[in-house]
Parts: C-alpha cells; structure tokens; sequence
C-alpha cells in the first residue's frame, strides 16, 4: 500500500499523495477524457518560447510541459525543473533521461531559494493557486530573483472569476476537487499584484471557458 505524506500545507491538493504522483498525467488525461492534452499543448504554443530561452518551470511536474516547451527551443536553449517530491524527479529524470538541455532540482519553491543563476522565463503551472497567498508572494519573490531584467513570467492557472456566477455544475466541481487556498486565489488582482513584484503585464489567454487564464508579464528592467 502507498505510503501516506506529511503534508506542508494540509489544506492544499497541489502535494499530491504517491499514488496520484506517480499516475498525474494519466489521470489528468483520463479525467478530462483527453482535453488536457489539448489544452496544455495550446498554452505552451502561446508562451512565445524563443530557441535561446533558458527557462524555469517552478513546480514542474512530471516534466510533461517541459517536453512541451523543449520542441520550440534550438541547441543553446534549457530547461530547469524545480519539484518537491521524489516521483516527480524520476519521472523527469527518466524522461530526460537523453537530453542534456533539461535539468531538474528536487527544490521547495515555498521558502527562499538561490539556484545561483538567473534565467529568461519563468514558468508556473497550476501551482500558485495550492498556497496561502503570503506563500504565493515568497514565490513570486524568488521568480523575481530568477530572472534576467526584461525576462518574462508566465504563470498558467486559475483566471479570476466570481465562483458564483459560475454554473452549479462548475460550483460543485471546483469546491469538491480545489483545494481551498484556490477559492481566494480566484479572487486576488492577479495584474495589480504582478505591477506590485515590478512586473509589466503583457498579455493573456484564456481556455475552457475563460475558467484558466495564461497570463505573461516581464520583469521591468
Ligand atoms: C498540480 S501539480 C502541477 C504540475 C505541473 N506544473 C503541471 O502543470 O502539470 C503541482 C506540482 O507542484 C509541486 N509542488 C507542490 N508543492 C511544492 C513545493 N512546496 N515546492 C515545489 N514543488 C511543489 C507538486 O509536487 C506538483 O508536481
């Protein structure tokens, strides 16, 4: 039987339980009877990856987006994942396992960090919406701290949205499968806080229904 974990934030569903780790993308697939793969492939079309872009992918998964995103990069582009948990380093390891351009780090993203480099782009995906919202700005200050002047910050999550005019079929997948730090992200000023990190908001796009927002925005140089 899969062992249980300790929690960091008990209330979030972003630490995923071994069981769920090992099979995310499978299940997010089977869950979404195949959308999700259409979906994510669009959002890392939209990023505007340039070859040359390093890039850094705070909460990177299994590594599926970084696949994603290696097919618009040339020979002098990379990828760093950071991840909390062991099954998601296997999985990106061995999915990597040939390809020097990707890296990850077994890294909380949570608590101040320093790679010891700073990158184009920083990439975070269905992450910061498992935080408390201080939790979310030490994130945000470490991207900060990531990035060259002018590198730009893609964040892939929740848009902002009024839970209740929403239809009752979404009400009640959201409150029964979101964690609960996601009901007030939905409803922060995600740009005024960006302006606030020294951020320039750049653009957004919108997926299924405008219920997942891509937001990009550069650090002012
Ligand atoms: C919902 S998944 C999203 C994964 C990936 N970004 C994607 O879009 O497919 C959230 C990810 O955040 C990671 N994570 C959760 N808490 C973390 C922390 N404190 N530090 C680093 N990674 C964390 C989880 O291990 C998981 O891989």
């Amino acid at each position: 039987m899969a062992a249980r974990r300790e929690k960091l934030y008990p209330a979030s569903k972003i630490e995923l339980s071994p069981f769920v780790a090992r099979h995310y993308d499978r299940l997010l697939d089977l869950f979404t009877l195949g959308g999700y793969a259409r979906f994510i492939r669009k959002a890392i079309e939209d990023l505007g990856i340039e070859p040359g872009d390093s890039i850094l992918d705070l909460g990177c998964g299994t590594g599926r987006n970084a696949a994603l995103m290696m097919k618009y990069l040339g020979p002098a582009g990379k990828i760093t994942g950071l991840d909390l948990l062991p099954e998601m380093k296997e999985q990106f390891e061995k999915r990597f396992r040939e390809e020097r351009r990707a890296l990850f780090h077994q890294q909380r993203i949570d608590i101040p960090f320093d790679l010891g480099e700073k990158y184009d782009v920083a990439f975070v995906s269905f992450v910061l919406h498992g935080f408390p919202q201080q939790t979310r700005e030490v994130i945000l200050e470490n991207i900060r701290r990531h990035l060259k002047p002018g590198g730009r910050l893609a964040i892939l999550d929740y848009d902002e949205f009024r839970l209740s005019e929403r239809s009752w079929l979404f009400r009640w997948i959201f409150r029964t499968f979101e964690c609960r730090p996601a009901l007030d992200f939905i409803e922060y000023d995600w740009k005024e806080i960006l302006e606030n990190f020294s951020f320039r908001v750049e653009g957004e796009k919108f997926y299924f229904r405008e219920a997942i927002r891509l937001l990009t925005s550069r650090l002012k140089s």
